[in-house]
């Protein structure tokens, strides 16, 4: 994680640099620094904090440069202090470099360079590469060269950005860590993400591994790793700036969950066939699926959740899948041959244990897929294919939409690959699941009735002074019972936790007192034995928050509070009352006054193992 940013035009940097920052603190808020050319030398600004310290510092000395590189942090080599923040500098504060990533073999060069009489002022791993690159210029290298040869000595993932004084020009690179670069109306933007610099350009390039960009207010080159010119496409993003602002709501989280019927809609939009016959997705024709005899889904975070989700629809069409939590899978692999489709579940396609679990398969033989976000991002670039979710960007650390629109996504292609391999076995098409369909295709309208309705924030109210909150389901519930949990702990700092209904009296039941609220979810289907743990746990004072359609009258009548969900087809049950959980999480951590947008040492886009 990091956010990275750098901009170089022929007016001043600091705004749209600021801007940058503001728009990539989802990836790391710890501390923040920028680094500009003033014509007079390089000028470092570097606040501890969140971006406001920086941009008073910077206030304070009425800076200006027309081209600068900045950076937000999300720690892993030093703790979050002024020294620590970057941009990182040489001896000589001729050279300032902004990095996204781990350079692994950073102890032994700052060993090297120490001994040759280099200074560090930081504990950071980053700050070797300025030091290398000021000795490549001391020996005479042009600052391409220089930049190649410093770049060929790190091992590791990064992005890295460099700013050399009076060359007018930024010079970057890619390894595993992402990076792009924005084109404007003479000026360029790189940045770890479009939407830095969504509000100047729209017209963008996405970077490849070992690409070296150079770019100045009037052009760019782009080369590879062996210096050779390579010619990236400058694409359009459709992401519009106010897609990826507040407008006018408190928090992105906020926003994000009430965009959901929108997301809902663009997700399935054109991939469910008329009569809700079968699913189509504009990555694949009917067939493509005939070979795949199993599927592993790799995952982490929320999207583990959705992976689980899509795991529950794929068995219920006979198709064998498993979930692994990617930061474990290149450890511990699981048996794959070339008729197991890998897919990797990432909103951001950038998660390096996701990206790292992916590679792996694929170099074991394994066909893989990215299920993901973002256009153009790393997963979707190497995967053998990639299938969007269409959700539009999201800036909240916590993920709300895109689980929505995994889940609809998944289960659609769920649908392709259980009927292409129906119908190479020669089997009948299982008519029953074009009620499935018709219930994707209504998730949107589901979602919207339920924001109209919704009346959570007198529940917070009753049971904001709980000693922990536990969530229980059954079947597609279980995943949507961990997911509630997750988004709890992540933004009210409560202790949560999400059990599979029946799982509790094997252990989670010692920890359930009257001081515990259970959310309990009801997706339709086995209910009664759900409303047997309800009572379980009733039985030792728990009170009881049921997630459940109101049709469901014994339900009803059991738990101590209802949140509403609309009656649907049970296996997609769980995605409304997946929204009515993360209202629950957004209001209760509202009235404990969380970072709710920017949760304590979280970061939405992890990009280190
Ligand atoms: C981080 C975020 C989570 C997210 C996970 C996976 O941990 O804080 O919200 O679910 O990464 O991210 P991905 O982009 O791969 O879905």
């Amino acid at each position: 994680m990091c956010g990275i940013t750098a901009r170089v035009g022929d007016d001043d940097a600091v705004d749209t640099l600021l801007t940058g920052l503001a728009n990539l603190e989802y990836r790391g808020y710890d501390s923040a620094g920028l680094a500009m050319e003033n014509g007079d030398g390089l000028e470092v600004y570097k606040r501890e904090g969140d971006l406001s310290s920086l941009r008073d510092a910077i206030d304070a000395e009425r800076a200006e440069g027309h081209i600068g590189i900045g950076h937000t942090r999300w720690s892993t080599h030093g703790a979050p202090t002024n020294e620590n923040a970057h941009p990182h500098t040489d001896c000589t504060n001729q050279v300032a470099v902004v990095h996204n990533g781990i350079i692994e073999n950073h102890a032994t060069l700052r060993e090297e360079l120490t001994a040759r009489g280099h200074t560090f002022t930081s504990e950071t791993d980053t700050e070797v590469v300025p030091h290398v690159m000021e000795e490549f210029l001391e020996e005479g290298a042009s600052v391409e060269s220089a930049f190649r040869d410093t770049i060929s000595m790190l091992s590791g993932s990064f992005a890295v950005a460099v700013l050399v004084e009076e060359t007018g020009e930024l010079y970057a690179t890619r390894k595993g860590s992402p990076l792009v670069l924005g084109v404007g109306e003479n000026e360029y933007f790189l940045a770890s993400d479009a939407p830095a610099f969504l509000e100047f350009t729209d017209q963008v390039v996405y970077l490849e591994d070992g690409d070296v960009v150079r770019a100045s207010a009037e052009d760019h080159h782009i080369t590879d790793a062996n210096g050779d010119p390579v010619d990236r496409p400058v694409q359009s993003i459709d992401w519009s700036p106010e897609d990826a602002e507040k407008g006018g709501y408190d928090h992105y989280m906020k926003k994000e969950i009430h965009e959901q019927p929108t997301a809902l809609a663009q997700t399935v939009r054109g991939r469910v066939e008329d009569g809700h016959t079968g699913a189509t997705f504009e990555a694949f024709s009917r067939g493509e699926f005939s070979d795949v005899k199993q599927v592993q889904f790799l995952a982490c975070g929320t999207s583990y959740h959705a992976a689980l989700y899509a795991q529950q629809l794929l068995a219920q069409r006979g198709v064998p899948a498993q979930v692994f939590r990617a930061g474990e899978y290149a450890t511990n692999p699981a048996p794959l041959g070339d008729d197991t489709l890998v897919v990797g579940v990432t909103q951001s396609g950038e998660t390096a244990d996701t990206l790292g679990s992916l590679r792996h398969a694929s170099d074991a033989g394994a066909r893989t897929l990215a299920v993901t976000n973002v256009v153009g991002s790393t997963a979707a670039r190497e995967c053998d294919d990639a299938v969007f979710i269409r959700a539009g960007p999201e800036i909240g650390v916590a993920a709300t939409k895109t689980f929505s629109s995994q889940v609809a996504t998944l289960g659609l292609l769920a649908e392709q690959i259980a009927r292409d391999r129906e119908e190479a076995n020669h089997e009948e098409y299982t008519s029953g699941q074009s009620a499935f369909l018709e219930g994707v295709s209504t998730l949107s309208e589901n979602v919207q009735w339920l924001l109209e309705g919704n009346d959570v924030e007198n529940l917070v109210d009753r049971y904001r002074d709980a000693d922990a909150y536990f969530f229980i389901g059954r079947g597609v519930m279980h995943p949507v019972a961990k997911e509630g949990a997750l988004k709890f702990k992540e933004i009210t700092y409560e202790h949560a936790e999400g059990f599979a209904a029946g799982e509790l009296k094997h252990g989670p039941l010692a920890l359930v007192t009257p001081d515990t609220p259970v959310f309990a979810l009801f997706s339709g289907e086995n209910d009664e034995k759900t409303l047997n743990n309800v009572k379980e746990v009733q039985a030792r004072g728990a009170p009881v928050i049921g997630v459940t359609a109101t049709d469901a009258s014994e339900v009803v009548d059991t738990v101590d509070d209802v949140l509403e969900i609309p009656p649907t087809h049970p296996a997609l049950a769980g995605v409304a009352a997946n929204v009515q959980l993360q209202l629950i999480s957004y209001h209760m951590a509202d009235r404990l006054n969380r970072a709710i947008d920017k949760p304590r040492n979280l970061a939405k886009s992890v990009t280190v193992e």
